[in-house]
């Protein structure tokens, strides 16, 4: 299997959950791929997605090193949120600065070096993939700040796509729903969240959560040539969550 041979990737939040997974199947598929995450790790650069010049910094060390930058997979986020009336700005601020400032940032840095590499034998410089959420989507029970930072990240995602597509460009976004990862594990451990962490499993149609390799095979996809003609979009890999409600009666109808 190598369906990025030859390529070169970034993966940020590459230290844990769906960047680490990603990173991992990116490196089997033949890509040089480099991992970068606030949370020290082996292997992995230390870069804090906020700070603007430590990203123009690494990923111009990536280009210089490997001669390109074939994909830009942003995996690095935080969760957080509450009610809108009780919630301090400082949580706003962090949720939001991480999660969108960090894509705007390191979008920003990749395309200025893209922009700058020569377009592949059918045409393309680069392919950035943002890993958003289906809470950028929808809304969610107290989202409140991460469903704005990733609605964000959906739609500055499709106007990256209209903005560079003519130059080689092709930006998608990934809507993931509830994938087991630390951060997911840290939030269904809060207090309390036993019986809502069983509604959340219930409601994806296929009556389970994601695994951060099957958010990682998607993102394999849009780095890939296969994807050639896939920019804009916000994939949505969620097990069914957001194809509908389910209000029992598929088990009334004896399909459960
Ligand atoms: P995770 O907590 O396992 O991994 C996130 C990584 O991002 C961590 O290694 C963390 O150190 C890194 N990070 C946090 N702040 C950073 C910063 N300022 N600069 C650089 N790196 C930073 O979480 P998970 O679940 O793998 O999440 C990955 C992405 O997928 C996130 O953007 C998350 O919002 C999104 N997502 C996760 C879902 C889930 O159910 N786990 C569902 C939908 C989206």
């Amino acid at each position: 299997m190598s369906r990025l041979e030859g390529k070169v990737a970034i993966v940020t939040g590459g230290a844990s959950g769906i960047g680490a997974a990603t990173a991992q199947r990116f490196a089997a598929e033949g890509a040089t791929t480099v991992r970068m995450d606030v949370t020290p790790a082996d292997g992995v650069v230390a870069l804090d997605v906020r700070d603007e010049a430590a990203v123009i910094d690494a990923f111009a060390a990536v280009s210089a090193e490997h001669g390109r930058i074939d994909a830009l997979v942003n995996a690095a986020g935080v969760a957080g949120g509450g009610p809108v009336h009780s919630m301090d700005q400082t949580e706003w601020d962090r949720v939001v600065d991480i999660n969108l400032k960090g894509t705007f940032l390191t979008n920003k840095a990749v395309i200025a070096l893209m922009l700058e590499q020569e377009p592949s034998s059918i045409g393309q410089r680069g392919s950035i993939i943002n890993i958003a959420s289906i809470e950028g989507i929808e809304g969610t029970e107290g989202g409140s700040a991460y469903n704005a930072s990733k609605g964000g990240v959906v739609i500055l995602t499709k106007n990256l796509a209209l903005d560079y597509g003519r130059r080689g460009i092709r930006a998608n976004a990934i809507c993931p729903g509830f994938i087991d990862t630390p951060m997911m594990a840290a939030v269904f451990g809060m207090d309390g969240m036993d019986h809502v962490r069983k509604s959340f499993v219930d409601a994806h149609a296929l009556g389970r959560c994601g695994e951060p390799r099957e958010i990682a095979a998607a993102a394999l996809f849009l780095a890939s040539d296969d994807a050639s003609f896939v920019t804009g979009t916000a994939m949505v890999v969620d097990g069914g969550y957001t194809a509908g409600h389910q209000h029992g009666i598929a088990d009334m109808l004896g399909l459960g």
